[in-house]
């Protein structure tokens, strides 16, 4: 199985776990370590709407939990036409362990809809090398 079919399959599988009852709205993530670690989440909603997680900070959850620390590429699955990009606030958690080159694969039910790599998403970003010197 390819990478990229791992992370799909990954992501398509623990997005049928996503806990929604509000939005009705299911979000699959998965990200792969560049030593090849796949790591998934979802999004869980909560009656205090803004506490919701999205899925894709649940998969960064993971992989730190999992001892990974980079993210060599990332996928994000949801149902509807439009593609699920990853909101705002996740771009950055995305940003903290990945590159500009980073892939970020938007998905549906029937397979990868469109590739972007991070700087695409998230252009001129801040990180942690933007809080060290020269
Ligand atoms: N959501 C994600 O989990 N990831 C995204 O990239 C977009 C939105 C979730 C948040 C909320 O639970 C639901 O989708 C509707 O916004």
């Amino acid at each position: 199985m390819s990478e990229l079919d791992a992370l799909f399959e990954a992501a398509r599988a623990i997005q049928a776990r996503a806990y929604t009852p509000y939005s009705r709205f299911k979000v699959g993530a998965a990200v792969v370590t560049p030593d090849g670690q796949v790591f998934s989440g979802c999004n869980v909603e909560n009656a205090a709407y803004p506490q919701g997680a999205c899925a894709e900070t649940g998969a960064i959850s993971a992989m730190i939990a999992g001892g990974g620390s980079r993210i060599a590429a990332i996928l994000v699955i949801g149902d509807g036409a439009n593609l699920v990009t990853p909101c705002g606030g996740c771009r950055q958690r995305i940003r903290e362990f990945a590159a500009p080159d980073t892939p970020v694969h938007i998905a549906g039910p029937e397979g990868v809809r469109r590739s972007f790599t991070l700087d695409e998403l998230l252009p001129f970003s801040f990180g942690p090398e933007n809080l060290r010197d020269g």
